[in-house]
């Protein structure tokens, strides 16, 4: 045997299952499923929508952290136009909106209806040249008025008419005002008369309506979003942290990488103590200690095992799933960083084989391309509604990306190796479903393993390795 050559074994999800345990738990209610997604941010519920570009933009991240997970916006795209994915997901909660969309007297119905439909609003706030609020336009206002060059303040509902508060009002002083006078929107001006903030009736109300939401300290939904390492990736980050992120992942297939070391280094550096920084994707002890001791809050850990990647028949490297997740979190329980199980996830048995081998969450792409959420195109095939799904390192992901950055022209694309394939996936609804039957498949799991929170799951746990037959007698069969 050639001394210089190791051979190591590897095995993923579907090799194994979890040997069942006692457990006192009555109802999968009883389970608490919170846990760590990076080192400040603990999730509700610890899945996390992939950072891909047919996965995450606000939308998805908007709801899955109503609903106590979180989703990371891509990077696909400007620096300017990721920031407004992040003000996006910023704006659609919080209970007060700090920055309210507002036009000047002056402008036209027209120019009022093309900030309704970006922003996706049904009101702007009017203002004079200082900043001063003198008026509300409402969808009611102008539900039938016809002159789009009708300047705004001839249709406005003007201040004289409005109920108005302070800044500094309380949520529940504001859930007063909208009982009393049965507004919709609550303007915010201070004793200057400058608007300072905004307060809608449907936000209070969603507020009740969403109890598990993951909110920063100003009652904002949180966002995620991914920089590079290399090229605009400082100028990037600043930028997303300016408009409220409030965890970076730096985006990288092979996070072992110097550039990717330097970079979470330099980011640390930029971004100081604002933002937690997710670094990776890494599938070994060496590259999980290299990255923790750069700064990383967290690791991503992944090397090829995601439903659209290439990388292990291109590249032939890779490490199986469950074997990278339990050697990465043997190096990060003893830092006390969480990890985050990156690609692969085909049901909610492999979420708990991946928290169970030590993951404080999942990221997951596949499951959640399908849905109304996500970003990815709708195509009607034969009657059918699919939406597209693709690699980031794929043929058209890495063309689109060169040709927008200037840096290809379509003739070369010859020049291109791709890590990824591009797919449909059969259309699936909202993501709140698919989050729900996961939820509830991870809570199945950890009451078989006797397993309160993921802490305990993750205590003595037994993986089998089971055979071909095995396999085969875990699948529905015979039927
Ligand atoms: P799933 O299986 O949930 O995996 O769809 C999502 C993860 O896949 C990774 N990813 C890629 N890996 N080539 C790769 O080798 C690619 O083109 C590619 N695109 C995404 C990524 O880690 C993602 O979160």
């Amino acid at each position: 045997m050639n001394p210089r050559i190791k051979l190591k074994k590897g095995y993923t999800f579907d090799d194994v299952l979890i040997e069942p345990k006692r457990s006192s738990i009555i109802s999968r209610k009883d389970v608490n499923v919170s846990s760590y997604l990076s080192r400040r941010i603990k999730l509700n519920i610890p899945i996390v929508a992939a950072n891909m570009d047919t996965v995450t933009e606000a939308t998805m991240a908007i709801t899955m952290a109503r609903l106590g997970a979180m989703g990371i916006i891509h990077r696909f795209m400007s620096i300017e136009e990721e920031a407004e994915q992040v003000r996006r997901v910023k704006r659609a909660e919080s209970f007060i909106v700090n920055n309210p969309c507002a036009l000047e007297q002056h402008h036209t119905l027209k120019e009022a209806k093309a900030v309704m439909k970006e922003y996706g609003i049904t009101s702007v706030m009017v203002v004079d040249k200082q900043g001063k609020l003198v008026g509300i336009l409402t969808f009611r206002d102008i539900r039938f008025e016809e002159n789009l060059e009708e300047p705004i303040s001839e249709l406005m509902t003007p201040k004289e008419k409005l109920i108005t508060a302070s800044p500094n009002i309380t949520l529940q002083e504001a859930k007063e005002i909208f009982r009393k006078h049965k507004v919709e929107k609550l303007p915010l001006v201070d004793s200057e008369g400058f608007l300072k903030g905004l307060i809608t009736a449907k936000d209070i109300l969603k507020i009740s309506q969403y109890p598990s939401a993951m909110k920063d300290k100003q009652g904002r939904l949180l966002a995620g979003a991914a920089v590079g390492a290399t090229g605009d990736y400082k100028e990037r980050a600043q930028a997303l942290v300016e408009a409220g992120v409030d965890v970076l992942v730096i985006d990288i297939a092979h996070g072992h990488l110097d550039l990717c070391i330097e970079a979470v280094q330099t980011l640390k550096k930029t971004v100081q103590d604002k933002v937690d920084i997710i670094a990776g994707n890494v599938a070994t002890k060496e590259g999980t200690r290299d990255l923790i001791d750069a700064g990383a809050d967290a690791v991503k850990v992944g090397v090829g095992p995601g439903a659209a990647c290439d990388t292990r028949q291109v590249a032939g490297a890779g490490v199986p799933q469950l074997s990278a997740i339990w050697e990465c979190a043997e190096v990060a329980r003893e830092r006390n960083v969480p990890i985050i199980a990156d690609g692969g996830i085909k049901d909610s048995g492999d979420i708990v084989k991946a928290l169970a081998a030590g993951a404080s969450s999942v990221m997951i792409g596949r499951l959640f391309a399908g849905t109304d959420e996500s970003p990815g195109q709708s195509i009607i095939r034969k009657g059918r509604r699919y939406k597209l799904y693709r690699g980031m390192a794929s043929l058209t992901a890495a063309s689109d990306r060169s040709i927008r950055e200037g840096s290809l022209r379509t003739e070369n694309l010859i020049s291109i190796v791709p890590e990824g394939v591009e797919t449909e996936i059969p259309y699936q609804g909202s993501v709140v479903d698919i989050l729900f039957q996961l939820e509830g498949g991870l809570r199945s799991g950890m009451s078989y393993c006797g397993a309160k929170t993921i802490p305990e799951l993750q205590e003595n746990i037994t993986f089998i390795l089971i055979t071909d037959a095995g396999r085969r007698e875990s699948l529905p069969h015979e039927i």
